[in-house]
């Protein structure tokens, strides 16, 4: 027997509610008006048919052709809006939760204290110069007067890179920023005024020792300065970066390979919690022959001035801070406190 219209309609509504999205929704409307479809099926056998009877029963199939397709309209809509519901409802935003806000970022203390020394040395004419990290054996240490197997070398217990440069030359993490005074020194002509500023690294780690740390490097070179000259420079220097003029400072006999004669800076507050400490915050010295040599200057004519100082120590020293980890600790209570 012939299936009803009626039947047709309703199998038609419960496949189309059936389909949970429009990919079935497209599979169940094929089989209904689609080309191979039930209904269609139906128009054809209308050729077989003639006069009244063909167009009642055309009647008929129309009347539910348009009722299939309102269906297939109906669920359709069901199905785009339920699908919108979903994704509303999956990509919800609460916006009763506090704003994230924009955190005001703000520089490392150690940053805000290499651009407070590099102002004040620009002010009285020194350049500023930056060279690698990962520096040849040759800078770090044998054009400074340190050749292979000098006992100075193990002062400074350093951290080696495998293999060579592609020149075959020796790698190795700087342990002080002295290599800065042979770059700068071998590509500028006298006189030279430069500091640079910078990271090193020792195998050490404690409270006042990191394995990477910062210093400033200074040389001075021309005809005719003296230590005189340094130590007014280096005064100079500390009471503007402490901004006061009570500091005492000394110079304390030394060795450093590449400096003679050497010294080590010392440093004391007349007054503060640190009164009448001596700290030490500095290497320094006049820049050794042999030096003055391998940068390609006469020594007879050119005399040089040199120091290095710890960046951190200074640093501590100016905002009362004891442990030099806590530059490194990433917390951020502490590196807060040094937003400009
Ligand atoms: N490079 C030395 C150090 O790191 C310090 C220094 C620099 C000494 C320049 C003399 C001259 O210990």
């Amino acid at each position: 027997m012939e299936q009803s219209l009626e039947a047709l309609i309703e199998e038609a509504r419960t496949a189309f509610a059936a389909a949970a999205d429009p990919t079935a929704l497209a599979d169940a409307k094929a089989r209904f008006v689609g080309r191979e479809g039930e209904l269609t099926r139906k128009m054809k056998q209308l050729g077989a048919l003639t006069g009244e009877a063909k167009a009642t029963a055309g009647r008929a199939l129309n009347a539910a052709k348009q009722a299939i397709e309102a269906l297939l309209t109906a669920r359709q809509e069901a199905i785009e809006h339920a699908e919108l519901e979903q994704r509303l409802a999956a990509e919800a935003i609460d916006v009763t939760l506090p704003g994230r806000g924009l955190g005001a970022g703000g520089l490392h203390p150690v940053t805000l204290t290499i651009a407070r020394i590099e102002a004040i040395f620009r002010s009285i004419g020194f350049d500023v110069a930056d060279g690698p990290e990962i520096e040849e054996d040759f800078f770090n240490f044998t054009a400074l007067n340190t050749p292979e197997n000098h006992p100075a070398r193990s002062m400074h217990d350093t951290f080696y890179v495998d293999g060579t440069d592609d020149q075959g030359r020796g790698l190795l993490l700087r342990t002080h920023t002295s290599p800065m005074q042979i770059r700068y020194a071998r590509t500028h002509r006298p006189p030279i005024r430069v500091i640079a500023p910078g990271k090193t690294y020792r195998v050490d780690s404690d409270a006042t020792h990191s394995p990477m740390f910062h210093q400033f490097e200074g040389l001075w070179i021309d005809t005719n300065v003296s230590f005189a000259d340094l130590k007014s420079v280096y005064v100079d220097f500390l009471h503007q970066f402490f901004e006061r003029d009570d500091i005492d400072v000394r110079f304390r006999p030394s060795y450093f390979p590449f400096t003679e004669p050497s010294a080590e800076i010392d440093m004391r507050f007349a007054d503060g919690p640190l009164r009448g400490r001596w700290l030490e915050i500095s290497g320094a010295g006049q820049v050794h022959p042999n030096v003055v040599r391998n940068i390609g200057l006469d020594p007879e004519i050119f005399i040089g001035f040199a120091f290095g100082s710890g960046i951190e120590r200074l640093a501590m020293l100016r905002h009362g801070i004891s442990d030099l980890r806590l530059f490194y600790d990433n917390d951020l209570r502490f590196l807060r406190q040094f937003r400009d």
